[in-house]
């Protein structure tokens, strides 16, 4: 189905969520959204084959193909799997509402400048949870040597002279940006010389991307802590069954959703260390979590209020402070969750009042008093994790609540109904 058909398509839809059915057994967590994305824009960095494996089935997956397809990428989707071939790139840009609704094809402006020297990407537009600005993206290519002009929302970047060759370079991030790292880092592998980037973000997907660049024959050095270190190199080779990590956000979305209908569930496949920060306030809060292998066993005992402030890795993530605050609308006591990352993404508070939470905003942070019993209602989510949050607190909820704003959770759950439902949820796609 064409991405905007699907988009179309899912703005009528409607997710039922009956509350109270407890959850059993095991639910599966497929690969990282944020991982596959960025994964698939470093094909652009070889003429030869790159195959990624556990490829979740997400609607971002296919405007991701759909938008390497436009430069000129060949691109072959299997069941869990995709081939992407960039042996002849057009030089054109991608379409602006493409890159517009899907924010990781920016990064696409990394490798394209490392491969054939020049690079034409429209600016990715702000969204509802904050301005987003690529100013880190920017400054690091710069000082990789690239002329880099920003003109009617199109990012135009070139490297002068006849090398076409980015030079490495000392860059040091003003904030630990997750995709100015991922950008930069794209753009470095095939830079002549070293560079370091500084104050890098340290989280799993950038590893993920060290790792598969590594295994295309690039020299990364340092990802997953706050110093990257690049040894440039003349060429990159492609590379067969990499596999994506397992998406943590969607992991912990699931562990929250056993929270919150007081379940004990399995959840696999974890990487422990992914999700520390969010164990660790599981366990605070009352939920006793057993860890074997990458299978997490969680069993929540009284669910008590306790506080979080979202921050990079490996801080609590921003992308599951919505779905943590409406397990903490249930919780015994008064939690305070403060957003830290984003200047605007508390805009499911208004949601969940909706559904009889007690919450009180104070600028960037919410005061949440649990209470006994969410009700259900028709509510929206205004993102994907705050798409999620609803779906949660639905499933605590007396009563039917009726979830819209789909087109954000098809964006990044695959399939959360069947899997939620095969667990024990009624959960129902009503499509008018
Ligand atoms: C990635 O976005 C994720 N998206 C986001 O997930 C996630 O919330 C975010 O990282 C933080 O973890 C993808 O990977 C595709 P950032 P990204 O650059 O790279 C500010 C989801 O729900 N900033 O680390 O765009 C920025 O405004 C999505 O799956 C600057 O100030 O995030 C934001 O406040 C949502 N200047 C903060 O940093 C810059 O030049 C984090 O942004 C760049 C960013």
């Amino acid at each position: 189905m064409v991405v905007a058909e699907a988009s179309q398509e899912s703005l009528k839809q409607r997710l039922n969520v009956s509350g109270g059915h407890a959850l059993k057994g095991t639910l599966r967590v497929s690969g990282a959204k944020n991982s596959a994305l960025v994964l698939m824009t470093a094909s652009l960095l070889s003429e030869e084959t790159i195959e990624l494996t556990n490829i979740p089935s997400l609607t971002d997956i296919d405007g991701m193909s759909a938008i390497l397809e436009a430069l000129g990428v060949q691109v072959s989707q299997g069941a869990d799997r995709i081939r992407l071939t960039a042996a002849e790139l057009n030089g054109s840009a991608p379409p602006y509402e493409l890159v517009n609704s899907l924010r990781a094809s920016f990064f696409s402006i990394g490798p394209l400048l490392g491969r054939l020297g020049h690079a034409r990407v429209p600016l990715p537009g702000g969204c509802r949870i904050g301005a987003r600005p690529v100013v880190e993206h920017i400054r690091g290519l710069k000082a990789l040597g690239a002329v880099v002009n920003v003109e009617h929302g199109i990012v135009t970047a070139s490297v002068p002279g006849s090398k076409k060759r980015l030079t490495g370079a000392q860059i040091v991030l003003d904030c630990p940006s997750v995709g100015a790292t991922e950008t930069i880092l794209m753009a470095a592998v095939l830079a002549d010389g070293v560079s370091t980037i500084e104050n890098a973000a340290q989280e799993p997907e950038v590893q993920d991307l060290a790792n598969l660049l590594n295994s295309m024959g690039a020299q990364v050095s340092g990802a997953g802590g706050p110093v990257i270190t690049v040894q440039g190199v003349e060429r990159l080779r492609g590379c067969s069954n990499y596999p994506v990590i397992p998406d943590r956000i969607e992991a912990g979305t699931f562990l929250m959703a056993a929270a919150i209908t007081r379940s004990p569930l399995v959840v696999e496949p974890v990487i422990p260390e992914h999700l520390s920060a969010v164990i660790q306030k599981l366990r605070d809060c009352g939920c006793s979590i057993e860890i074997k292998g990458r299978a997490v066993t969680i069993t929540p005992g009284e669910i008590t209020a306790v506080d979080i402030t979202t921050q990079p890795f490996p801080g609590f993530p921003t992308d599951l402070q919505a779905p943590f605050m409406a397990l903490m609308c249930t919780a015994k006591g008064t939690s305070v969750i403060s957003e830290k990352i984003y200047e605007n993404r508390l805009q499911h508070v208004a949601e969940l009042q909706r559904m009889g939470a007690s919450i009180r905003l104070e600028g960037s942070t919410a005061i949440v008093e649990g209470v006994a019993q969410l009700s259900a209602a028709p509510v929206t989510g205004t993102d994907l994790r705050a798409a999620a949050a609803m779906v949660l607190a639905g499933l605590s909820a007396k009563g039917i609540t009726e979830v819209a704003g789909l087109k954000h959770l098809d964006r990044g759950y695959d399939d959360l109904e069947a899997k939620l439902s095969a667990a024990g949820a009624e959960v129902k796609r009503n499509i008018p």
